[in-house]
């Protein structure tokens, strides 16, 4: 399962990308406005950090405007995700743009037939959000292994992109399920190397080393 990066934060991203743990990354306007930053400045800063792709999402609500949107957005750089929400107006805007060529990350999609349609309309990433989902006790990661199978079933090329993950939990079963790619804050990237055992382990293995009086170095 390839990980994105769902952040703005250059140092967050920097980080985990020298661990080898980035294939991508994904903004959206609350994380833009989180970073603080110029979105044309920060978006090309990124794509210049990471080879995979980078979303970067339109905000007019007509296919037209999503168009000239995502065309502008393009023009950061070649490994631009162009996002558009799934509405019927999204769905207008993906096949132009995929049509042209372009990445195309159809966001905000809460159920298997808004998936269809995406893959349809020829997305190269379907963004099912499970934590917002999980928010209104409806299991999220069902979403994830309807799309799968309906994606199977007939063969779509389009990459089932998890997002608005939440926990380490997630990743387990997003992976689990055979989702193509999941997308994570950097917090809980790192939470997935935390266990309650390890640091037990790890504490009981230096006092006994303490007891030997040795040193490796
Ligand atoms: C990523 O593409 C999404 O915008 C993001 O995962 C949403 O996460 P949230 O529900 O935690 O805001």
């Amino acid at each position: 399962m390839k990980f994105f990066v769902d952040t703005a934060d250059i140092d967050a991203i920097r980080e985990l990308n020298e661990l080898g743990m980035v294939d991508g990354v994904t903004t959206n306007p609350s994380l833009i406005a989180k970073s603080g930053r110029d979105f044309k400045e920060v978006a090309a800063e990124i794509c210049a950090m990471i080879a995979g792709p980078v979303s970067t999402e339109t905000v007019a609500l007509d296919a037209e405007g999503m168009i000239a949107e995502g065309r502008e957005l393009a023009k950061i750089a070649e490994n631009i995700a162009i996002k558009v929400p799934l509405t019927w107006e999204g769905l207008k805007a993906c096949k132009v743009l995929s049509g042209e060529g372009r990445m195309v990350n159809v966001t905000l999609c809460f159920s298997a037939n808004q998936a269809l349609l995406a893959a349809k309309a020829g997305a190269t990433f379907i963004s099912p959000f499970v934590g917002r989902l999980d928010d209104l006790n409806i299991d999220g990661m069902e979403l994830i292994a309807e799309i799968r199978q309906i994606y199977d079933n007939y063969v779509f090329s389009t990459e089932i992109l998890t997002a608005s993950v939440r926990t380490a939990n997630h990743m387990k079963e997003a992976a689990l399920l055979g989702a193509d790619v999941a997308t994570a804050p950097p917090a809980v990237i790192k939470a997935m190397a935390s266990h309650v055992l390890t640091d037990k382990g790890l504490d009981a293995f230096l006092k006994d080393w303490e007891k030997t009086g040795q040193k490796i170095l």
